[in-house]
């Protein structure tokens, strides 16, 4: 079955409506051009999704940095002209061509990490995440209710099997979850906030909150949030800037997952997950950090740039600063391994400290 005219004529609007757009200056906007469109508007993925599908949630939000969503794994092939550029821009150059390089999280290399704030004057708390998708099913948009709640059995039942002491800890659904506790595990920086429009207009929280949910370990330094953006992230957590130790615990966390859950990897993409900018290692090491002094220069941006570091605010993606701390992290996911991303940040962190005190 082709595309049907009404979602050809969306898409088309929605290229319009980009063009139209001085303000937005998304990467979807960058490499959605005519050809392209017209290469893509007719084609489908073997479960039905087409480009509206990719790119909706761009088209909605002029604000998008990215802007596309891959709603199923085949999307990042059938939909390459749009993809591969997008992805070459945002991870450092990756190319058509380029393959993401073997798994390696640094086993044996974490103690090379050493805290990078021993007296704590700048980092509040350090995080490294990663993201992975069940074998065998689609992401957001495609997935089904049975599906969510299908997939959150499994995983629960993967946690419950969990026995290292520092890991083992239990799974809270956010369907019945009391609005005190959710709001407070999100303002702690634990949870997912609810309501992310960008994931909304991606047709990404259908059924919402069912099937979503979070599993921590009593001293929540290891978290596991189950069918938000992603199948699961995996999240190691702990306050102050010991970057080997939050690493090292998150190698361990990985490896009992993936003992028991077959996740989806491609061979030249990598860890594949939802979002284009969530490839390859998939991983986002940050630090929460006070630096009064670089970052009220009008370069600090260009200096993270040049480390090649993200900036955000505290409260996660597009927010804002707050008491002029910053959340930091490794920009690119793909085509360096697990242990080269959190280097990046960690030398870039170096860094930017030691700039700050000299500032
Ligand atoms: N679609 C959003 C944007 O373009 C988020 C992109 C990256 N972040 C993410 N959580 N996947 O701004």
């Amino acid at each position: 079955m082709s595309v049907s005219p009404d979602v050809i004529a969306k898409i088309e609007e929605g290229y319009a409506k980009l063009q139209a757009a001085p303000e937005c200056h998304s990467l979807l906007k960058k490499y959605l051009t005519k050809e392209v469109v017209d290469q893509l508007k007719d084609k489908k993925t073997k479960l039905g999704a087409n480009l509206l599908d990719v790119i909706q949630s761009g088209v909605a939000n002029l604000d998008s940095g990215v802007g596309v969503y891959a709603p199923d794994a085949e999307a990042y092939t059938l939909f390459k002209p749009l993809f591969d550029p997008l992805i070459q821009d945002y991870h450092n150059g990756f190319a058509p061509d380029a393959k993401q390089p073997n798994t390696d999280l640094g086993e044996g290399k974490t103690s090379a990490l050493v805290d990078l704030d021993p007296e704590g004057k700048f980092i509040n708390s350090t995080r490294i995440r990663c993201g992975r998708s069940l074998q065998g099913y689609p992401f957001n948009p495609c997935l089904s209710e049975a599906n969510y709640l299908e997939m959150e059995s499994k995983v629960k039942a993967i946690f419950d099997n969990i026995t290292d002491p520092e890991l083992a800890g239990k799974y809270f659904p956010l369907d019945g979850m009391t609005k005190e506790i959710q709001d407070q595990l999100i303002k702690d920086h634990f949870l997912f906030k609810e309501g992310d429009r960008f994931l909304q207009a991606a047709n990404a929280c259908r059924y919402w909150p069912k099937g979503r949910g979070i599993f921590h370990n009593n001293q929540k330094t290891f978290l596991i949030w189950c069918n938000e953006e992603d199948h699961l992230r995996i999240i190691s957590m702990q306050e102050g800037g010991n970057v080997g130790q939050v690493l090292e615990r998150l190698i361990k966390g990985v490896k009992t997952i993936e003992k028991q859950a077959p996740f989806s990897r491609d061979d030249r993409l990598g860890w594949l997950t939802f979002c284009p900018s969530n490839l390859g290692t998939t991983v986002r090491a940050s630090v929460h950090i006070r630096l009064p002094k670089i970052s009220a220069k009008p370069d600090f941006k260009s200096i993270c740039d040049g480390l090649k570091l993200q900036i955000r605010g505290i409260h996660g993606e597009h927010s804002e600063s707050e008491g002029g701390v910053y959340d930091i992290s490794n920009k690119a996911r793909l085509g360096l391994t697990e242990f080269e991303a959190v280097k990046q940040m960690y030398d870039g962190i170096a860094h930017l400290i030691a700039l700050e005190k000299a500032a």
